[in-house]
């Protein structure tokens, strides 16, 4: 230790010093446990119940800081409850269930399990159900919907959620035969303020990255399709079609179209999206 150092001073220095190694010493012995096999990934071994407290507590205390800016419409407006019943039917059921409705196999399978939303839907004011249910909860298996849902209709899934808890099974039942009609809508175009810009948002929710090696964006190390890197030097699309901004836009958007045995599915990318992600990549080095 060098002598200029003051004594308090020494100590402070000491304390880091221990801290730091404190948590490097914590970083490998978590690194030994993962890298010797010994830690069980099955969905059949459950958490702790201290990391579920854990993991429940910082949900609700992310989902209301982030939740704070966001304005309640009027969510008693005329055929809301049906469609929001319209999407809970398509998108969530499955994984939550409702009154006297099991979830799906792959809804019981999961690990954390999903909640039944009638206590979330007492405990928690519509913007943060809102909040959760349009950004989804990362490492958790909920789904993040502003992709596939759209705004009008998040809030129409919220004005049911709200009303779910005082449902019985028959209410359940009836609601779901009167908004047979309805339909959930998916979102039209993109909404700028939804994304925040951000053209890694939207790779990553078309899926794009499970199966590419995408500049930039993190994700599995897939190559069932062509790692799209350094993309302004390819001379072709698939294969098939000269490198220009508007090709790579078709084939985004409909890939047998282009080239009928291509294995990349059709996903439904939208013209403004596509051209997003064309330009990052022909800007991309
Ligand atoms: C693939 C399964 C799955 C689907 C589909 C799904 N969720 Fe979830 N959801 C989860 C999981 C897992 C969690 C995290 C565990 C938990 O807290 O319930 C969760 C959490 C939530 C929460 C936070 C609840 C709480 O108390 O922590 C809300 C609200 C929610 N989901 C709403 C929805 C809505 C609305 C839909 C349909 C648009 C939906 N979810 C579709 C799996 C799913
Ligand atoms: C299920 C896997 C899968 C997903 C998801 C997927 N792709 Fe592909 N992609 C492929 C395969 C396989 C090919 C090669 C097929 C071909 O050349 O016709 C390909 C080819 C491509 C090509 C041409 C590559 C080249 O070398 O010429 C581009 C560009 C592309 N994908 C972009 C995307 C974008 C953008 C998304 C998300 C909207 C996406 N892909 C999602 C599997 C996938």
């Amino acid at each position: 230790m060098p002598s200029f150092i003051h004594k308090p001073r020494r100590k402070v220095v000491l304390l880091a010093a221990g801290a730091l190694g404190l948590v490097v010493l914590g970083a490998l012995s978590a690194s030994v446990v993962l890298l010797s096999g010994a830690y069980s990934t099955a969905a059949t071994t459950q958490h702790f119940k201290i990391t579920h407290r854990l993991l429940d507590a910082g949900l609700r205390f992310s989902v209301r800081s982030h939740a704070s800016g966001v304005k309640v419409p009027d969510l008693a407006r005329e055929g809301m409850l049906e469609r929001g019943a319209a999407c809970y039917r398509m998108h969530c059921v499955q994984c939550h269930g409702a009154p006297g409705v099991a979830r799906h196999p792959a809804g019981r399978g999961m690990l954390p399990i999903a909640s039944s939303l009638a206590q979330s839907a007492r405990e928690w004011p519509p913007e943060w159900l809102y909040y959760v249910t349009r950004k989804g909860v990362h490492m958790s298996g909920m789904p993040a919907w502003e992709f596939r849902i759209a705004d009008e209709d998040l809030w129409s899934t919220v004005a049911f959620l709200t009303r779910l808890p005082f449902m019985t099974h028959q209410d359940y039942l009836d609601l779901h035969a009167e908004s047979a009609d309805f339909s959930c809508r998916a979102p039209t175009e993109m909404r700028h303020d939804a994304l925040h810009g951000d053209v890694k948002v939207v790779f990553r929710q078309y899926a794009c990255h499970a199966c590419h090696r995408i500049e930039g964006i993190v994700g599995p190390k897939s190559r069932v399709g062509p790692p799209l890197v350094d993309w302004p030097r390819r001379k072709y699309v698939a294969g098939v079609l000269p490198n220009t901004e508007e090709n790579l836009i078709r084939f985004i958007r409909d890939p047998q179209g282009v080239s009928p045995h291509s294995l990349m599915p059709k996903l439904d990318v939208g013209e403004v999206h596509a051209r997003q992600m064309a330009r990052y990549l022909l800007a991309s080095e």
